[in-house]
């Protein structure tokens, strides 16, 4: 059996001149887009040109959900009419239910929420139907259902009923209900719907690439959702805030914190919830996520995250210019907000679904099927030995 590595073919030589690799697209403009800007000069981030730390200061996440699918901040009539259709939308089948209380109790929490949105792709019916007002009505579905998922996935592992939604409660209120069968202190779901805001779109980030390469074979925005949900799970994107919070556990005291990154650098480490491919000056949603956080420290007493976030911080702007991503403060956050560790990328899914269903939209009314090109590095051209003569 042959080792699974690259292979490149060792007369291969390459032609400085025609070769034009793009390792990671990295620097590559493949469309335009309407839907956000992040502009690492600045250090700044605009959905649909309003500032998102802005947005997560002055609006709930439902208003920046009503911006992605439409393009303008609603009026009270609009957000009125937005938010009783999401909220009726919330329930999701007894089949679902059921679909998700079958899963592996150890598989990951991405898993069901991929499993569980490509279940309700198969229940509509106008999964083929991409015209722009049906699409709009399966991004609201989305948006109402996928919290519904993930919270019947936290109770079910925890061996615990299922919740059901609740029409009175804003998104963010309704999911504390649905995991905690409570809800805690406004700041805390402050500090949550803040995060959802700050998390819901980043451009043409490796998840959001994904759902439009898909949407660009005209498949449906429920596949286009499922691919996004894959690609988010990975560690090196939003899987980071997971292991975040695993990496703080494992330093356990932050008077520790620096020496655990002196020795992750000098072991050269990739330390998880630092880096950013656009950003090389820091996050711009950073200082905002890392404010809540701290709320929550305040309101825990639980200081030691913080402390800790600063030590870490401390040596890898000192040491390498490196910055903390989003997912550095949101995964302390929700830890002090009480949520089990392998449910923070479903959360983050929870949020990141507006901005996918925008690209996905977007990507469908100027649609250019996505086909790259790669500089092959394999064997020459050679003939096909029948098999009694191969060695
Ligand atoms: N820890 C340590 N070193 C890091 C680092 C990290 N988190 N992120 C980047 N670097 C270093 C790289 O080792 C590299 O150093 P070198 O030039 O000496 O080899 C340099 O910074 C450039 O990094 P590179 O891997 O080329 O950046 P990228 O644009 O390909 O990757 C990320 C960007 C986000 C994938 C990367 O920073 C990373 O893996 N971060 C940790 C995972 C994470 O937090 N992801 C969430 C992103 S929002």
């Amino acid at each position: 059996m042959a080792e699974n590595k690259e292979y490149v073919n060792p007369d291969y030589v390459p032609e400085p001149d025609k070769m034009n690799v793009k390792k990671g697209l990295e620097g590559a403009v493949i469309d335009t887009s309407a839907v956000s800007k992040v502009n690492p000069d600045t250090n700044s981030l605009v959905y649909r040109g309003y500032p998102v730390q802005d947005l997560a200061e002055n609006c709930r996440f439902e208003e920046v959900a009503y911006l992605m699918y439409n393009g303008e901040l609603p009026t009270a009539a609009q957000l009125k009419e937005f938010e009783q259709k999401e909220r009726d939308y919330r329930d999701i089948s007894k089949d679902c239910l059921s679909v998700i209380k079958t899963l592996p109790k150890n598989c990951h929490p991405m898993d069901s929420i991929r499993t569980a949105v490509s279940f309700l792709g198969c229940e509509d019916n106008r999964i083929w139907d991409a015209t722009p007002t049906t699409n709009l009505d399966k991004a609201i579905q989305l948006l109402a259902k996928i919290p519904t998922c993930v919270a019947a996935d936290y109770r079910f592992k925890k061996g615990l009923d299922f919740i059901p939604p609740k029409k009175d409660l804003t998104l963010s209120e309704n999911f504390f209900h649905m995991c905690f069968g409570k809800i805690p202190h406004a700041d805390v779901v402050k500090a949550f719907d803040v995060s959802l805001i700050l998390y819901a779109e980043h451009s043409f980030n490796a998840s959001t690439f994904t759902a439009r390469v898909v949407a660009s074979t005209e498949s449906d925005l429920y596949s286009a959702t499922v691919a996004g949900i894959g690609a988010l799970k990975g560690p090196l994107h939003g899987g980071a805030n997971e292991q975040v919070m695993h990496m703080m556990l494992e330093i356990a005291d932050p008077n520790k914190a620096e020496s655990w990154m002196l020795e992750a650098l000098a072991m050269k480490k990739k330390v998880m919830g630092f880096g950013h491919r656009v950003y090389r000056k820091g996050d711009s949603r950073v200082p905002t996520m890392k404010k809540y956080a701290m709320k929550m420290a305040d309101l825990t007493g639980e200081k030691k995250w913080m402390q800790m976030y600063e030590g870490l911080e401390k040596v890898m702007v000192d040491k390498k210019r490196i910055y903390p991503n989003l997912d550095f403060p949101a995964g302390p956050a929700y830890y002090m907000m009480g949520f089990e560790i392998d449910f923070f990328t479903p959360i983050f899914v929870m949020a990141r679904t507006t901005g996918w269903s925008a690209h996905i939209m977007e990507q469908r009314s100027n649609n250019r099927i996505i086909r790259p090109l790669s500089e092959y590095v394999g064997a020459e051209q050679r003939t096909v030995k029948p098999l009694s003569e191969r060695k």
